[in-house]
């Protein structure tokens, strides 16, 4: 089954049911600093799966394209990679576990409307029970009743079956929804393994031989920083299943990277590079670098960009020259345009700027690394230090396995947990840096970063009817400190137009004038000539927020999550603390309130 077939089917058979299709969110979350990437169909989620209203109701469902670095030295094996499209479908408050089971069930095993997988491969784990929540017995009896053996039903701690919120980097605690899991997994063996013990179940899983398809997490709780806190008042079901995997088994192929999903990117990297090692990280970067640059990501030394930075690099040091030539980043960048282009037309959309960006890193790439290999030049035997290889890292942006497998021609070794010693200081120093940027957390919906929020309305509009309507926003982030704010402009703003801006922002907060949110259908709300963001796509029902007494007429109009302040009163002072260039055509400003 094709991939576009797989999609496809899991969102008709949802739709079916009574969900929502809604669009994929950018990888870059919306106005929130604390997450680098979405790194799962939840994430956008998260403030409905805590209680707040969803325009498009309570049964959703989509295709997310999802960025998780966590598992990167694992790429190269036969399922794992640093992005992934995952299938979900979500209850809000809405139906629950036995729904949620059966149609799982249903969708993998039905021949007509779902997968046709085979029954009798299947196996699932259920939550074990703790301190925090029984024994999910009601799960494994609605897979019995589904018709799956009782010694193919495994119970697990929370390691395994707990969904444990979204991970705040910033804090590095785990914040937001949370509950008991059930995970489903497929034999793959071309024998078939038949039931297992739970010790062989676990051994299979580690070989690979069986491997999970889908997630059911049966969200009841909401964590921060790290505890529990409440019971939620509705229970919400939210699953991820991700579409390589699935394709794999469906293409009936022994790796991701055998499917059509990887169809256009392979015969590229087959010429480029001699291992399938190296062919399948530096296929599973380039994409991953293809959909970061898409949503707007650029190289830089931290954050999102040091992720960016550090995918070509790598992807770069497994090539065969370890030099990226101007016509394979561009072959690279629209190999995988191609494939997506339905899916995700903002990929063929931007290609020649991917390339670019990508072939712009690779220049700098190649001096440094001509600059860190004269430093290793001057090592003969012994051991390297891990302050001298992270140095390399640091300065020269070689990663530590680069630096190992150089190293290791001359005889020379590596002190790697010396390495990780300085990475963990250098990552610490960053994360206390971080967390004064970004005190509030994840989804910040600290009081002063909500009227942030509000402000930075304000300062669209009044920017737009200073500079001109070409001004549109580009990115935003939010803390409780300050706002900021990237937008199209090609000038650098003048003290008057600054002045200007700052007295329009400040005249609207003295008017006092109410903030209010109608949902409305999608083509209605673009009559209103509400303002939204131009790479986001967006769902049939919006929010828009309104500043004004009345829609028609009310000074500024966005579609928008929230949440906001209800009048503008209530935010101060407004006063532009900074503004200057991001990249040609965009320029950013910096503001407090006070
Ligand atoms: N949040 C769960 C996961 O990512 C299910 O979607 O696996």
């Amino acid at each position: 089954m094709h991939s576009d077939e797989i999609r496809k089917r899991f969102l008709r058979f949802f739709e079916s049911r009574g969900h929502r299709i809604i669009p994929s969110a950018s990888l870059v979350p919306v106005n929130d600093p604390s997450v680098l990437f979405t790194t799962a169909g939840m994430h956008p989620l998260v403030p409905y799966l805590l209680g707040r209203e969803h325009p498009e109701g309570r049964r959703l469902t989509n295709v997310q394209k999802c960025v998780r670095m966590q598992d990167i030295e694992e790429v190269g094996d036969a399922t794992h990679d640093t992005f992934f499209e995952m299938l979900g479908n979500w209850s809000l408050g809405d139906y629950f576990k036995k729904e949620a089971i059966e149609w799982s069930y249903q969708l993998l095993t039905s021949r007509e409307e779902g997968f046709g997988l085979d029954p009798e491969r299947l196996y699932v784990t259920v939550f074990a029970g703790d301190k925090n929540a029984p024994q999910d017995r009601e799960s494994k009896k609605l897979w019995l009743g589904q018709g799956i053996a009782e010694n193919r039903i495994y119970y697990r701690g929370a390691d395994a079956n707990w969904w444990p919120a979204v991970k705040d980097p910033v804090k590095d605690r785990w914040t937001g929804p949370t509950g008991p899991d059930t995970e489903m997994f497929y034999d793959v063996t071309a024998a078939g393994l038949g039931n297992l013990s739970h010790n062989d179940f676990m051994v299979a899983e580690k070989n690979q031989e069986v491997v999970e398809i889908w997630n059911d997490v049966f969200m009841a709780y909401e964590k921060k920083d790290g505890q529990i806190v409440r019971e939620l008042e509705s229970k919400n079901v939210d699953t991820g299943a991700g579409l390589e995997r699935l394709a794999m088994l469906l293409q009936k192929k022994d790796s991701i990277f055998e499917t059509d999903l990887f169809e256009t990117i392979m015969p590229i990297v087959e010429r480029l590079t001699d291992s399938t090692k190296s062919e399948r990280i530096v296929a599973d970067h380039m994409r991953t670098v293809v959909f970061m640059i898409a949503d707007g990501v650029v190289p830089s030394n931290t954050e999102r960009g040091y992720v960016l930075r550090r995918l070509i690099r790598r992807a770069i040091f497994h090539l065969k020259d370890k030099i990226l030539q101007p016509e394979d980043a561009k072959a690279f960048a629209s190999s995988v345009a191609l494939k997506y282009k339905e899916s995700y037309p903002e990929l063929a959309a931007r290609v020649s700027e991917i390339e670019s960006v990508i072939l712009e890193e690779a220049d700098k790439f190649k001096k440094t690394l001509g600059l860190g290999l004269r430093e290793l030049e001057k090592l003969s035997g012994g051991t390297m230090s891990g302050k001298d290889a992270f140095i390399l890292f640091s300065t020269y942006g070689f990663p530590l396995e680069m630096t190992v497998e150089i190293t290791r021609e001359r005889g020379v070794a590596v002190d790697e947990a010396g390495f990780y010693e300085h990475f963990a200081k250098h990552q610490e120093l960053s994360r206390v840096g971080a967390e004064k940027k970004f005190k509030g957390g994840l989804a910040d919906t600290t009081a002063m970063a909500v009227k942030y929020h509000t402000a930075t309305h304000l300062l669209h509009q009044a920017l737009r009817m200073v500079l001109g309507s070409h001004v549109l926003q580009r990115g935003s982030n939010i803390t409780s400190e300050r706002l900021r704010f990237d937008f199209t402009h090609g000038a650098k703003m003048t003290e008057d137009e600054k002045k200007r801006t700052e007295d329009i922002v400040n005249g609207k907060i003295r008017e006092g004038l109410p903030v209010q949110c109608v949902v409305m259908p999608r083509e209605k709300a673009e009559e209103t000539g509400a303002l939204h963001l131009f790479e986001e796509k967006y769902g049939d029902s919006v929010n828009v927020y309104y500043i004004g007494e009345k829609l028609e007429g009310a000074f500024s109009k966005e579609y928008c999550g929230g949440p906001h302040v209800n009048n503008t009163q209530e935010l101060g002072h407004f006063k532009i603390t900074k503004e200057e260039a991001v990249s040609s055509g965009v320029r950013r400003v910096k503001a407090v309130l006070s």
